[in-house]
């Protein structure tokens, strides 16, 4: 008889459900975890597929080498319950099962102990029917959690945390835990806002990143820090944003962009080598202009065409009030080139781009199409006078699709580029999940953005972010064309980290503040501390921080940032199993000085 001694082995079970293999045949094994599914052959056969968060292992109650107790426990065995089994592993009968891992064998059962009866689970934990509800799974997250897919997701999140500590730490860098109870550290968002009891009054902010105790952990000599950090944000929430969501968080000394973004780039190679058995290459850098001109976004999804093309000159010269006009007003017009697609573009279709660039605030979405070496349909009749140089701008070829937009910069940028990933989507232009890992570096931002409701500057990316130095001498007299020593890492279109180099001048500090419409009290009350510490010998430093959740989206392939997490929050920032947030008692909110202003439901 063989012995493997497995590292699933306890003091209940010899090993997990998913490693048997044929070399184990003849081993006395125990096994422990959830029915999956029963099947009852009658006279005295009953099969049970045994599941743990390793596998299933199929096993056999057999009145033959059975007793009679034990083949009638089989016959009440239930989905979800939680059994026990001992006996001999042989090869299946049946003939090997390609679907399971443990398909080579099965086991002989002689003994069994029930350890827990389930209730009849509100649906199955298998990745083979269709799932329920969203909202069903979340209520019901831990039969949820059951299912493969879940578990290996939450494994795959597991391996690469596992990869970026030890890739950090072999590079020298201290793991530091950084309080959640602190004050508010913007990063763009509302804060999540927690009483104090001790001093009435009072409020902690659950941080939005560690940002600003970073910095002065650098000014303390850390030199190198990581942390694997929740942060939290009260903002709107998308497909890939949640409430509170975790970066893997960076800081370094005296170092320059490029050492930051060499770091993060073998990092990654490293994940996606390991996790993925791809190889990543050289990872190209793109500033910010042109990212907006090309695509019109800071996160371009490089993988397809469909780029922005700027007609605005051969537009003046179509006799196209909403052309001629954008341009006249100080407007743009662009025209993106969908290849081929002249073909399917229904009115239907075409009108569905108008509904679809409204919601960015664009008029419409002009198109014509190349057919027969003409321009046809649409705004084909304002076009005669360009036509030869639109075709060349575009390189545009019969059976072709052109889409216009003609609005202010920032209006022409959103809706075409929107547009573009759509008609991606669409037209199945997108490669699929593992087809192609398109990683860019963003670089050169603005550092401010004009707010024109509060008429003032904003930071683009965070008020500590270095201005390029050779821009600093314009800081006053055109804040607005100074760029700034940010960068961001995208991946496949989405932004899955971005950092900077840091201001660790108190005086740019300072000046920076009162650039965003800060005052000076204001200035020393949220963030005196930091001006402090950058007056007691602050390094040039800078870092960066990863979005976890997205990056585990990407290596999964899931667009649902809920899948990642074990616990997640819905669209309204509820946890649907355990029914937070929820109302507090008057006498506690009393404790720490609250009273709600909230209408009562009757
Ligand atoms: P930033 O705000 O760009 O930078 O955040 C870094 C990365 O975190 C991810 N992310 C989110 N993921 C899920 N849900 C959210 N609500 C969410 N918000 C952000 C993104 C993003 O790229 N302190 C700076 C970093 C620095 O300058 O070092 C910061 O937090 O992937």
């Amino acid at each position: 008889m063989t012995t493997t001694v497995s590292t699933s082995a306890t003091g209940r079970r010899t090993h997990s459900c998913g490693e048997l293999r044929s070399e184990d045949v003849g081993a006395a094994v125990t096994l422990a975890g959830w029915v999956d599914s029963r099947r009852d052959h009658g006279e005295g056969l009953v099969f049970v597929d045994l599941r743990d968060r390793d596998g299933v292992t199929q096993l056999v109650f057999d009145l033959e080498d059975c007793p009679k107790e034990v083949m009638e426990a089989a016959g009440t065995l239930h989905g979800e319950d939680v059994i026990r089994a001992h006996g001999v592993v042989r090869k299946r009968d049946g003939g090997v099962n390609p679907r399971l891992e443990t398909g080579e064998i099965e086991v002989v059962v002689s003994e069994v102990e029930v350890l827990n009866r389930a209730e009849n689970p509100p649906f199955r934990p298998t990745d083979k029917e269709a799932l329920p509800g969203e909202e069903t799974r979340l209520r019901y997250r831990h039969i949820d959690l059951r299912r493969p897919r879940m578990q290996s997701i939450l494994r795959t999140r597991h391996r690469v945390t596992q990869i970026m500590r030890r890739f950090l730490d072999e590079r020298g860098f201290i793991e530091v835990e950084t309080p959640c109870l602190f004050k508010a550290t913007p990063e763009g968002a509302r804060d999540f806002l927690v009483p104090s009891r001790h001093q009435p009054g009072t409020f902690y902010a659950l941080p939005q990143s560690p940002q600003i105790l970073k910095q002065i952990l650098m000014v303390s000599g850390l030199d190198k820090y990581f942390q694997i950090v929740r942060c939290f944000r009260d903002e709107d929430l998308r497909a890939d944003r949640q409430p509170e969501f975790t970066q893997l968080d960076i800081e370094m000394s005296f170092v320059d962009r490029e050492d930051v973004m060499g770091l993060i780039s073998d990092m990654f190679r490293q994940i996606w080598a390991e996790v993925l058995d791809v190889q990543v290459g050289e990872m190209p850098v793109m500033t910010y202009q042109e990212a907006m001109l090309r695509f019109g976004t800071d996160r371009p999804d490089i993988r397809f065409g469909l780029e922005l093309v700027d007609i605005s000159d051969l537009a003046t010269k179509t006799g196209f009030r909403v052309f001629t006009g954008a341009v006249e007003a100080g407007g743009v017009v662009k025209a993106i080139r969908v290849p081929g697609a002249a073909a399917k573009a229904t009115r239907k279709v075409t009108d569905s781009y108008t509904d679809f660039v409204k919601q960015f605030g664009a008029g419409g979405a002009p198109t014509v199409k190349l057919e027969g070496g003409e321009f046809t349909t649409g705004v084909a009749k304002f076009l005669g006078d360009v036509k030869e140089e639109l075709i060349e701008r575009l390189g545009l070829e019969d059976g072709d699709l052109v889409i216009f937009s003609a609005d202010t910069e920032k209006i022409v940028a959103r809706a075409l580029g929107e547009l573009r990933l759509k008609i991606a989507r669409e037209l199945e232009l997108m490669p699929a999940h593992g087809a192609q890992w398109s990683f860019l570096w963003v670089v050169d931002f603005p550092m401010v953005a004009w707010n024109e409701d509060e008429k003032r500057f904003d930071a683009l990316h965070h008020p500590f972010t270095s201005p390029a130095p050779e821009d600093v001498p314009t800081m006053d007299s055109d804040a607005g064309s100074v760029r700034s020593l940010a960068y961001d890492l995208v991946l496949n279109g989405s932004e899955i980290g971005g950092g900077s180099i840091r201001i660790h001048d108190n005086v740019i500090q300072e000046k920076v503040f009162g650039l965003l419409g800060l005052t000076e009290d204001e200035t020393r009350s949220k963030f005196g501390f930091l001006l402090d510490a950058l007056r007691h010998g602050a390094p040039p430093h800078g870092g960066i921080a990863m979005g976890l959740d997205r990056v585990v989206m990407h290596l999964c392939g899931t667009e649902n940032i809920r899948d990642v997490i074990a616990f997640p929050k819905t669209q309204t920032g509820a946890d649907m199993m355990a029914g937070a947030p929820s109302v507090i008692a008057a006498e506690q909110l009393a404790e720490v000085y609250i009273k709600s202003t909230a209408p009562v439901d009757e």
